[in-house]
């Protein structure tokens, strides 16, 4: 069970919550660009736990700390062995005495449910297997600044059911977005998530639809969203989803099904020539690197909030 502080998914928060934090990430962005951030994390550390790679978990939580006057400490996938050289219990114990937040990437997402079931301090997300809430905190931050509101914004998000397609199902529908997914038949999101979505749009305004036909899901789009068609641990599918993803690639086609405005997003890292073009990442309609940015923005909202 999460605490009040963890921050482990966005199916956790209420509509009013969320926008409080995409609310600061702007107002945090906008100080920073004017010059720099006030120190309001002086005297506090976040332990950075990764069983994952990572560059923009990493670094925009590393810069986001130091902005705000605190100090971050990275912790490879080789020293702790989660789970593995100590049980996870004890890691959140022993971390809780060293730091006030953690940061974790993991592979399972009871992992760290159960970090934050034995820290005493908060313990954000930073990537499981099952969701990842700061892209789609981060996500829902960039839709905002682009296309200028989100209730009644149709993300299309087409590839693989897969974590970054729970946050933005489960934000999304809090926030009023239509999230129109489009996957190859047997990777639509679990139905387990999809129900959940589909609460939450009927109690805000939302909606969900899915759909094997991507030209279906990105039709009349304000955005269209994709990620790598095998995420990290899917590595021994890599060869079988190749063959039967490429119908999906975020390309001219789907962008030309769109509205003629329409944003693409991607969390990186993009395997160019697969899930999307390059024709399509460095194009005008590209949101790329303004999202990777905002990760460090909404990042430090939630921090600012939560430690
Ligand atoms: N989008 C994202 O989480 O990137 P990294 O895996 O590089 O942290
Ligand atoms: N779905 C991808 C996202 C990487 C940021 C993965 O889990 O590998």
């Amino acid at each position: 069970m999460a605490k009040r502080g963890d921050f482990l998914s966005l199916a956790d928060f209420s509509a009013q919550q969320l926008w409080g934090w995409l609310k600061l990430a702007r107002d945090l962005k906008a100080e920073w660009r004017a010059g720099g951030n006030k120190p309001v994390l002086q005297g506090k550390t976040l332990g950075l736990l990764f069983q994952k790679p990572s560059l923009r978990t990493r670094v925009s939580f590393e810069m986001g700390m130091r902005h705000l006057g605190g100090d971050a400490l990275y912790l490879s996938p080789n020293e702790i062995g989660l789970g593995g050289r100590e049980s996870v219990a004890d890691v959140a114990r022993v971390l809780s005495r060293y730091v006030d937040g953690i940061m974790a990437r993991v592979f399972s997402h009871a992992h760290v449910v159960e970090l934050a079931r034995y820290s005493t301090v908060p313990v954000i997300n930073g990537l499981s297997d099952f969701t990842h809430p700061c892209q789609g905190l981060t996500d829902l931050f960039t839709v905002w600044e682009k296309v200028g509101r989100l209730e009644g914004v149709k993300l299309a998000y087409v590839g693989d059911g897969n974590n970054v397609a729970t946050s933005l199902l489960f934000g999304g529908t809090k926030l009023g977005v239509h999230v129109s997914v489009g996957t190859p038949a047997g990777y639509e999101p679990s139905a387990a998530v999809l129900a959940q979505a589909q609460a939450f749009a009927a109690e805000n305004g939302g909606r969900v639809s899915v759909t094997n036909d991507p030209l279906q899901a990105v039709a009349d789009a304000d955005v269209i969203y994709t990620d790598v068609w095998a995420s990290m641990g899917q590595e021994a599918e890599k060869a079988a989803r190749a063959a039967i993803f490429p119908p999906f690639q975020l390309n001219a086609r789907l962008i030309a099904a769109a509205k003629p405005t329409v944003i693409a997003m991607h969390c990186l890292p993009a395997h160019r020539g697969e899930e999307i073009t390059d024709e399509v990442a460095d194009g005008p309609h590209s949101a790329l690197f303004d999202q990777a940015e905002n990760r460090m923005h909404a990042q430090k909202a939630i921090l600012a909030d939560l430690l």
